[in-house]
């Protein structure tokens, strides 16, 4: 009897950490779906990864600040008969000016792409992992929603929700078989802050501080075979979150308010 692969459905797959899960699961048999706005990177992508691997590897160009997306890509992945036992929640960026100054579109399309669309794309996979009694789950959270709040920016929030919601869903979905990791990186090597316009700022940051996605990737993918709710992976980054866990409230605003490296001055 032949056995079919467990497929993956990628979001932000063309770059940094999505790409980089994208390879990682390759090289462990799975077959990919794979989604982000930039088509031609993705496809080169998928390319690659059958002729190294010999998994079968799909494409869906999708701007996931567009609603009507999450429903679009799996609606696309029964069209290929492609069940999605594991979810990667990954696509995401930073917006770079201050909230009063940002046209509501550009917000909007923030919270869409990474609270409503990410929380859609789990609820809309969870009913066949939970049918299959498999299912694992990993949305990429960051450092920075253990950190103290940064002037002008939804991203501590927004990343706040997604380890909240996370460690919530895998409370809930365990009994089903269902694993939800939220994966909380710190300064990762990828185009984030290229795409964030921050790159001179960053490339500032002491290189003790910063990551390979390789690493990130592989520490989150050991977290969630081994069922772990949260990952924050080096040890750098594990001594930051016990160094903030204790701050009073006022301290912590107060460093978020000096601290932050990437606030509008
Ligand atoms: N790098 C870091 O320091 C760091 C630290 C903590 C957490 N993270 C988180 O890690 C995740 C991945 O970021 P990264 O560092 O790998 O950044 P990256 O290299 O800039 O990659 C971001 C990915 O998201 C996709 N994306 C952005 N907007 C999209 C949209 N509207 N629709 C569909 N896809 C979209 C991009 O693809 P297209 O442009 O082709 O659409 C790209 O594939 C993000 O959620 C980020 O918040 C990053």
């Amino acid at each position: 009897m032949t056995t079919v692969p467990r497929s993956a459905l990628i979001s932000g797959a063309s770059a940094g950490i999505g790409a980089t899960f994208a390879r990682h699961l390759a090289a462990r048999g799975y077959q990919l779906l794979l989604v982000a706005r930039r088509a031609d990177r993705l496809h080169d992508l998928a390319a690659q990864l059958t002729e190294q691997h010999k998994v079968r590897c799909e494409v869906f160009a999708a701007d996931l600040t567009d609603p009507a997306s999450p429903a679009a890509i799996l609606r696309y992945a029964d069209e290929q008969g492609l069940n999605i036992d594991v979810l990667i929640n990954n696509a995401g960026l930073s917006g770079k000016t201050a909230f009063a100054d940002t046209p509501w579109d550009s917000l909007a399309g923030e919270i869409q792409l990474m609270v409503t669309a990410q929380t859609e794309l789990a609820h809309r996979v969870i009913p066949g992992m939970k049918e299959r009694r498999w299912g694992r789950i990993v949305n990429l959270s960051s450092l920075a929603a253990f950190a103290p709040p940064a002037a002008s920016l939804l991203y501590t929030g927004i990343k706040s929700y997604v380890l909240n919601t996370s460690q919530a869903l895998d409370m809930e979905l365990k009994p089903h078989g269902i694993h939800v990791t939220a994966l909380c990186p710190g300064f990762t090597h990828t185009e984030f802050h290229d795409v964030m316009g921050t790159r001179d700022k960053a490339n500032r940051l002491p290189g003790i501080l910063w990551q390979q996605p390789e690493a990130v990737v592989a520490e989150g993918w050991k977290a969630v075979q081994n069922g772990k709710p949260v990952c924050v992976p080096g040890l750098v980054n594990k001594i930051s979150v016990a160094a903030m866990k204790p701050l009073p409230i006022r301290l912590a605003y107060l460093a978020g308010k000096t601290l932050n490296p990437f606030k509008n001055s």
